[in-house]
C-alpha cells in the first residue's frame, strides 16, 4: 500500500527520570516515573528496547488509568505522529487512512470531519490517544472503534519486532481486545488504519442523539451532515461529562454489565423502569443507573466524588488520593451487588 502524508510527524525522543506524572494523567494524580521516554518514531522506540528493564508502562494520554503510587519502572509514551491517506482503495467510497499511535484521538475525528469523511464522528471528544484507541475498542453513542478499524501496526516490546494485526486478530468486544488480555503490556501500538466513507452512514440511534440533531437541522434539511453530527455529539458530552482541566477524572470508571436473560427479568419486575440494552450474549444494564438508584449520584467520600449529571463517573473534588477513589469505588461496587446481587467493574486501568 502507498500512502500520501497529509500532515506532519513530530520525531523527537524525551527521556526523564523521576518524572511528575501529574498532566499525564486525568485523575491528576501527583505521583511519578522512575523514568520516562517518550518517542517519536517506529526506529527509536525499537532503538529503546534494550535500554529497557524492570516493568514497563505504556500510556497514552493518561485519560484511563488511576496511578495507585510512584512507578518504579518505565513508563513509554509515543508521539508518533502523522495522519496518511492511502493512493490506492478498492472501493471508490472508502477511504483508508493511517494516524500515528500519538495522535490526539479527537484532533483525528476533527480532520475526518472536516474532510468530509465519514466514520468516527460519534466519537467526538472522546479524550486521549489513537493508539488507546485500539487497545480499549473506544465506543460512545453505537459506534465502537472496532467498527472503523482496518489493521493495528504494533512493536515487540520484548524482541523490537514489528508485528500488524488484522482487525479480526485484535479480539475486539466491548472495552475489551487482545492487548488487554492475553498480549496485555506485550506491544506498543504504533500505528492504526481505519476506514472512512466519503458518504457517510449516519448512526443516530443512541439515546437523544437523533432528538438533539433535529432541533439544529438547517430549516428544510433533513439529513444532518457531519459537522452537526460532531456538534451534537459534543453538545451531549459537555452536559453530562466532567472537564478533567477542572476536575479530574477519567470519563466513565465502571464498565457496564452483562447480565443473562433470567437475572435481567427478575430485576426488571423490581425496577420497571430500568434502562437497558439487548446485546449478543445478555443484556446490558447501565452502570450509572445503578449507582444513581444506591443514592450516590452527586455525593462523595472523602475527597473523592460521584459526578453530579453522570455517575458512571468517579471526580476527584481536589487533592484526592488514589485511595481515597478506590475507596469510594468499593463502596459503591459493593451496594450495587447488595441492591441488585451485580458484580461492576471498574473500566479504568488501576496502575
Ligand atoms: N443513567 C442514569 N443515571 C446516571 C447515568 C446514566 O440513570 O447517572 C442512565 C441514562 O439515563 C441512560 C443510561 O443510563 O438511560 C445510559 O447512560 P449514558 O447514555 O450516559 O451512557 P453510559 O452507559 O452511562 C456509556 C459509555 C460512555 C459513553 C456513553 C454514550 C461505558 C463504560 N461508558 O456510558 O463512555 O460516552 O455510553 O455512548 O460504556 C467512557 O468510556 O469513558 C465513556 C464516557
Amino acid at each position: 500500500m502507498r500512502w500520501a502524508v497529509v500532515n506532519e510527524r513530530i520525531e523527537d525522543l524525551k527521556e526523564f527520570s523521576n518524572y511528575n506524572l501529574q498532566n499525564h494523567n486525568t485523575f491528576g494524580m501527583k505521583v511519578k516515573a522512575k523514568r520516562y521516554v517518550e518517542y517519536g518514531s517506529e526506529e527509536e522506540l525499537q532503538a529503546l528496547i534494550p535500554t529497557l528493564s524492570g516493568e514497563v508502562l505504556h500510556i497514552g494520554g493518561g485519560s484511563n488509568l488511576l496511578f495507585k503510587g510512584d512507578f518504579e519502572g518505565t513508563v513509554l509514551h509515543s508521539a508518533i505522529g502523522g495522519i496518511e491517506v492511502a493512493e490506492e482503495v478498492a472501493d471508490e467510497d472508502e477511504v483508508l487512512v493511517r494516524v500515528g499511535a500519538g495522535v490526539v484521538w479527537d484532533d483525528f475525528v476533527a480532520w475526518a470531519v472536516e474532510k468530509g469523511l465519514g466514520g468516527v464522528e460519534n466519537l467526538s471528544l472522546i479524550p486521549g490517544e489513537v493508539g488507546a484507541s485500539a487497545v480499549q475498542n473506544i465506543g460512545a453513542y453505537g459506534v465502537e472503534a472496532k467498527d472503523v478499524i482496518v489493521m493495528v501496526e504494533a512493536v515487540d516490546l520484548a524482541s523490537g519486532e514489528k508485528r500488524v494485526f488484522a482487525n479480526s486478530e485484535c479480539q475486539y468486544a466491548y472495552r475489551q481486545s487482545i492487548f488487554k488480555k492475553e498480549l496485555k503490556g506485550r506491544y506498543a501500538i504504533t500505528y492504526v488504519t481505519y476506514r472512512l466513507h466519503k458518504t457517510p452512514q449516519l448512526k443516530l440511534e443512541y439515546g437523544n442523539l437523533r432528538a438533539v440533531l433535529e432541533q439544529d437541522l438547517p430549516h428544510g434539511e433533513n439529513r444532518p451532515a457531519l459537522g452537526l453530527v460532531r456538534q451534537a455529539i459534543i453538545d451531549i458530552r459537555n452536559a453530562k461529562l466532567p472537564d478533567p482541566k477542572v476536575q479530574g477524572n477519567a470519563g466513565s470508571f465502571f464498565m457496564n454489565p452483562v447480565v443473562s436473560r433470567e437475572k435481567f427479568l427478575s430485576i426488571q419486575k423490581d425496577y420497571p423502569q430500568m434502562p437497558f440494552y439487548e446485546v449478543a450474549n445478555g443484556v446490558k444494564i447501565p452502570a450509572g443507573w445503578m449507582i444513581e438508584q444506591c443514592g450516590w449520584k452527586g455525593k462523595s467520600l472523602g475527597r473523592a466524588g460521584v459526578h453530579d449529571k453522570q455517575a458512571l463517573v468517579l471526580v476527584n473534588l481536589g487533592g484526592a488520593t488514589s485511595e481515597e477513589i478506590i475507596r469510594l469505588c468499593d463502596t459503591i461496587c459493593q451496594e450495587v451487588k447488595k441492591k441488585f446481587d451485580i458484580d461492576i467493574h471498574p473500566e479504568v486501568n488501576l496502575v
